[in-house]
């Protein structure tokens, strides 16, 4: 009994050495490092620099969705979080810099010789109203989409996290849905202006001459000058840009792969901060940069005395038509 007894140890034990042996080989090999992804202890950092990805398991028949963190991830993370703000901020801030100087040392143009007291129609009710839908679609997208980039930072020491989680949803509703106005107001902008938007001889002669704002000579411009013109493309690409790349984020791996949402994503924030850059200067001069300007936009009529110092040919051709209110016009310059 008692040899029988020794000899089931030895047969247990050899089959215990034997199951050691056979793990063994099997365990190292899922576990190249002295790191055991499944202790608690592990860190993150530690985790993926021994095994390059951290992976879970999932009941989605995707193997994608099983992967967590890879390295094309965190090069992303890292364009995201530090490169991506560094850019946003030297862009914005730098955009308002220029125009803050700017300002100092040329300060508002001013209409020479004073208003005429006639007018002329610039913009008429349906431009008007599809510029202030796009502009303030605009206005939200890029508030909102900043607060995407830099809110979580700057706000939570302010309102809190609560204050800033319920402020960030309501946030993205309206980044999400004022996208399709957005995107409606860009292609009625790209219909309504582009006979007047392609580039001619005089935006040449414009450009050179600073456009009348750096300098003091007045080139002759049409509906549209240079600068006008720059403008209006920058909204017509840069809006769809924007749009393309926002509406796959907005419908993730519809039309594209991780890959895809990472390119759309770097592309779509590039965009978007040079966009407000870019818009900052077109509010600049439509405000305080150039008196009488706004009145184009807001009651959809110039003085004539600001239209012969801006677009003069434009106003040499609506003169010919009989388009200017009140006694007569002297010719353009
Ligand atoms: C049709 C138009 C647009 C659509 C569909 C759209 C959609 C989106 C989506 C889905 C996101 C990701 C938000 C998130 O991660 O929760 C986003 C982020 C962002 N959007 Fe837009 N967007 C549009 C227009 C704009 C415009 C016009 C601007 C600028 C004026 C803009 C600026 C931004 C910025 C700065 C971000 C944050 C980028 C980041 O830090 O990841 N977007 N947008």
């Amino acid at each position: 009994m008692a040899r029988m007894g020794l000899v089931l140890r030895s047969l247990i034990g050899a089959l215990a050495l034997g199951l050691i042996a056979v793990a063994t080989p099997a365990a190292v090999a899922q576990q190249p490092s002295s790191v055991n992804p499944t202790a608690q202890s592990v860190k993150e950092q530690e985790l993926l620099k021994e095994l390059q990805r951290i992976q879970g398991r999932s009941s989605l028949p995707d193997a994608r969705t099983r992967v967590l963190e890879q390295p094309a991830g965190r090069d992303w993370r890292h364009f995201h979080q530090v490169t991506f703000r560094w850019i946003g901020a030297i862009v914005i801030l730098g955009m308002l810099a220029v125009l803050i100087l700017f300002y100092l040392f040329r300060g508002m143009v001013r209409i020479e010789g004073g208003r005429s007291g006639r007018t002329l129609v610039r913009f008429n009710a349906f431009e008007r109203f599809v510029h202030w839908m796009t502009a303030t679609c605009f206005i939200v997208l890029a508030l909102t989409g900043l607060n995407v980039t830099f809110g979580k930072e700057l706000l939570t020491p302010l309102i809190g996290p609560e204050g800033f989680a319920s402020w960030a949803q309501w946030a993205k509703y309206a980044h999400n849905y004022l996208s399709f106005p957005f995107s409606i107001g860009v292609v009625l902008m790209f219909l309504m202006w582009v006979a007047w938007n392609f580039p001619s001889g005089t935006d040449v002669r414009w450009l050179k001459e600073g456009g009348g704002i750096v300098g003091s000579s007045h080139p002759p411009a049409r509906r549209f000058n240079a600068g006008q013109k720059l403008i209006y493309w920058v909204v017509v690409l840069g809006g769809g840009a924007a749009a393309i790349t926002g509406y796959l984020l907005m419908f993730p791996f519809y039309a594209t792969d991780v890959t895809g949402m990472q390119t759309a994503q770097m592309v779509h924030g590039i965009v978007g901060v040079l966009f407000i850059a870019i818009m900052l200067a077109h509010i600049y001069i439509g405000t305080i940069g150039m008196q009488g300007a706004f009145e184009a936009m807001g009651k959809g009529e110039v003085d004539v005395n600001w239209a012969r110092q801006h677009h003069s040919l434009w106003l040499e051709n609506e003169t010919r038509k009989g388009r200017v209110g009140g006694g007569s016009v002297a010719p353009a310059e």
